[in-house]
């Protein structure tokens, strides 16, 4: 993402506990106006520190008109961006970010729509839920984490009285998703987001299932799939002429090279920001974002990693 796509101005205005290794924070506009409103699956790309941008699922409901609240979870192993939150964020200080962005919204539905979280996963779930229950939706949740103390708003949803919600604790006895999933009816909307593990588990036990009732979103980057990676060529349907991408360019750095402006963000096959139509060709798609049964009929591609195996035109 350019940094000129960066079109909000946040100040982080609190830091609260959340559950151990996960604060939550809220942020607010630094000119105290009304932020854009959001919907659950939302989130933000924010600048943590100079070039390091992430990406961050918005809490539904928004506490206030002038403010977004947000979870991050400490990564040891990270990339540098949770860290960055947890050690050296204080109020006060101004974030650059994006307009919220939303690749993994609620469909409508008449169907008990059946939630997946894992861990840190469930801050885009749990919007989803309290949205469900405010519309009055049938809804079922399924939250795995270590132990009751891991998991986060632990009382908000342990305290949920009516079977929609049921907490997993992998530290004892708990079903897996596998044991999960084969009781849930074919025409149910599913959503998932939680670690890699979880995802690619999640992605081959829903197969079978309908493309249009499986949404997933992971939060952290798998490795980007490799393969072959020979040149190949893409023609530029709105800007006009063709570029060749070398074995070790992508679409993305040939086309922001040759002047030609495109979205991105995460630059992992992750976030979707730099998602661009395909209007002939064959793709070798390399993204966490389109699930592997979507593929083979998938009109876009990631410019961050996917690559062609023929040449392709494209909606530039
Ligand atoms: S920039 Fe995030 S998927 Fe390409």
């Amino acid at each position: 993402m350019a940094s000129s796509e960066l079109g909000l101005k946040l100040r982080l205005v609190e830091v609260r506990y959340g559950a151990p290794g996960i604060n939550l924070y809220k942020l607010a506009a630094c000119d105290g106006t009304s932020l854009p409103p959001f919907e659950p699956g939302a989130h933000l790309d924010l600048e943590v520190a100079p070039g390091l941008l992430r990406q961050y699922s918005l809490l539904w409901p928004q506490a206030s008109p002038d403010c977004y609240e947000i979870a991050v979870q400490e990564a040891a192993e990270g990339r540098g961006g949770s860290r960055a939150w947890h050690r050296l964020s204080v109020p006060g200080e101004i974030y650059p970010s994006s307009l919220p962005r939303n690749l993994f919204a609620l469909r409508p539905a008449a169907a008990t729509s059946y939630l997946f979280a894992g861990g840190i996963g469930i801050t885009p779930i749990i919007s989803m839920y309290r949205k469900l229950v405010a519309e009055n939706r049938p809804v079922q949740l399924h939250y795995w984490t270590r132990g009751p103390e891991a998991a986060l708003f632990h009382a908000e949803l342990g305290a949920v009285s009516d079977g929609s919600v049921r907490l997993h604790h992998t530290s004892g006895p708990a079903p897996r998703l596998a044991d999960v999933l084969v009781n849930v009816p074919t025409d149910a909307p599913l959503y998932c987001c939680g670690p890699t593990r979880m995802i690619d588990a999640f992605d081959q036990l829903t197969v079978a299932r309908p493309l249009e009732l499986v949404h997933r979103e992971r939060f952290a980057a798998a490795p980007i799939e490799t393969g072959p990676a020979g040149g190949f060529s893409i023609r530029l349907a709105r800007s006009g002429g063709s570029l060749e991408i070398g074995p070790n360019e992508t679409v993305l750095s040939a086309c922001l090279a040759a002047g030609i402006d495109l979205s991105y963000s995460c630059e992992e096959g992750v976030c979707g920001a730099c998602e661009v139509r395909v209007l002939s060709g064959s793709v070798d798609h390399r993204d966490q974002v389109i699930p592997p049964a979507a593929r083979a009929t998938s009109t876009v591609m990631m410019a961050c990693c996917s690559r062609g195996l023929t040449t392709l035109d494209l909606d530039i």
